[in-house]
């Protein structure tokens, strides 16, 4: 149940974060967290060009490092009083020694990453888009503000970049776009780059901000990894990982790649340049755990229980938990029916076979219907058609059923079991 709770963490926290979304802070309380953010962002992905083995590998840019986290800790004690403001200058001060001492690029990249969450989630900062990204309108105002200096194709080689010092970000250095959130980008486009040519961008709308940063991030994303990441997408995969756009936003590719796996950057890939998708592409949720728990019993019959168990937790999280509330509203009794059933399932997987087909022919001396995982959830699939969630068998005032005729593949249950609920399974 490890998963199960981690996953509680990460949705409270997410929701957390959609909260903030919509919660409208001070401007100037969000200016100067928001620059923090920033320093922090950059502190993260440049570090290990300014310091490799606790030695300067580029003087210019340690000495950047420095004055950056110099400057968040300065700025975080001017920000508003908040329960949680102490610890964080504390923690700042921490991630300014530990540049300065010329520390391992991985305790600074958590010491940032770290920072930049707690300044975020303390401050309440915005971190995705309200609406989906136009990328279309993106991609006018791209060419329109931006490719004079970063190039039509952003490479960083527009004509008006030419001589400047430091020179504009090349937008398909996969390397370092890897280590982009789009939000990061978000933020630069914001707030400009101080000391370099890039000059804050606040004055346009913040729709148009979003749509700049998801076309920018789209440059490296757009490949033949992304046409994966839509096959996989539309298959169902990734509804764990992007369940709306804040891991969209705010998660680099190699963030991803750390917390969810290689798929899920594939995934990323197609989402940048379809942000939409996230919210349009929703199977169904029982739907989903249908898929899945067929699956499980695939991998299962095929002797892999490992995948089995995984698919059957996916089933269940990503599938029938996303119904279970509003199911609790409609048939509570039929809600912990679907909740036993499918912990019932994963305790099942993990047991060992003899057992199984033992249960399995008790089952079927006292069950004539076929024993399938389908079984389980059929009662589950029908509440989820939309019109069976009103829906109660038998006949209505009028004398007419407001029940939707059932298929021919599960005709009501006649002679001795008729009106059974289907037993749990042993
Ligand atoms: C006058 C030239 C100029 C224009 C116009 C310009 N930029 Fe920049 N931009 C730069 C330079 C120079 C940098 C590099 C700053 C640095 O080295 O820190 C940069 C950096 C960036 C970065 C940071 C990339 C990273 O890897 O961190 C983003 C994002 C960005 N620009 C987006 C935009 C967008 C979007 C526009 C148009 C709205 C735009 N820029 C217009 C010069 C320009």
């Amino acid at each position: 149940m490890q998963l199960s709770f981690d996953y509680w963490l990460l949705r409270v926290r997410r929701l957390l974060l959609v909260l903030m979304v919509t919660a409208s802070p001070a401007l100037a309380q969000v200016d100067s967290a928001q620059t923090i953010v920033h320093l922090l962002d950059y502190v993260g992905v440049d570090y290990p060009e300014a310091v490799a083995n606790g030695k300067v590998k580029n003087e210019d840019e340690f000495k950047e490092m420095v004055e950056f986290t110099a400057q968040a800790a300065a700025l975080l004690k001017t920000l508003p009083e908040n329960p949680r403001k102490t610890a964080l200058v504390a923690d700042a001060g921490k991630l300014a020694q530990l540049v300065r001492n010329k520390a391992a690029a991985e305790a600074v990249a958590a010491s940032t990453r770290n920072l930049r969450w707690a300044v975020i989630d303390a401050y309440k900062l915005p971190v995705a888009p309200k609406t989906p990204p136009d990328l279309g309108a993106g991609a006018k105002l791209y060419q329109a503000q931006c490719a004079a200096c970063h190039g039509a194709e952003g490479r960083g080689d527009g004509l008006a970049g030419v001589k400047l010092d430091p020179a504009p970000s090349n937008f398909q250095d996969r390397e370092r776009m890897a280590q982009r959130s789009v939000y990061g980008l978000y933020n630069t486009i914001t707030l400009g780059v101080k000391g370099t040519a890039m000059s804050p961008f606040g004055q346009l709308r913040e729709e148009d901000r979003w749509a700049l940063a998801f076309y920018v991030a789209g440059f490296t994303a757009e490949t033949a990894d992304g046409a994966r990441g839509e096959k996989l997408w539309k298959a169902g995969n990734g509804r764990q990982a992007f369940p709306d756009w804040v891991n969209l936003a705010t998660l680099s590719s190699n963030e991803l790649k750390a917390r969810y796996g290689e798929e899920a950057t594939a995934i990323r890939s197609y989402l940048i340049g379809h942000p939409d998708a996230v919210t349009r592409d929703k199977p169904p949720p029982i739907a989903f755990a249908q898929q899945k728990l067929n699956e499980a019993l695939d991998a299962y019959r095929k002797g892999n229980q490992a995948a089995a168990q995984q698919l059957a937790i996916k089933a269940y999280i990503e599938g029938f938990e996303l119904i279970e509330a509003s199911l609790a509203n409609v048939d509570p009794e039929l809600m912990r029916e679907g909740e036993r059933n499918m912990m019932m399932l994963r305790e099942l997987i993990g047991t060992p076979m003899r057992r199984i087909d033992l249960a399995k022919r008790r089952l079927a001396l006292a069950e004539p219907e076929p024993f399938t995982l389908a079984n389980l959830t059929t009662k589950s699939l029908v509440l989820s058609s939309g019109r069976g969630m009103a829906c109660r068998p038998g006949p209505s005032p009028g004398g007419i059923s407001a029940c939707p005729r059932r298929r021919s593949g599960s005709a009501p249950r006649t002679g001795r079991n008729a009106g059974r609920r289907p037993r749990p399974w042993p």
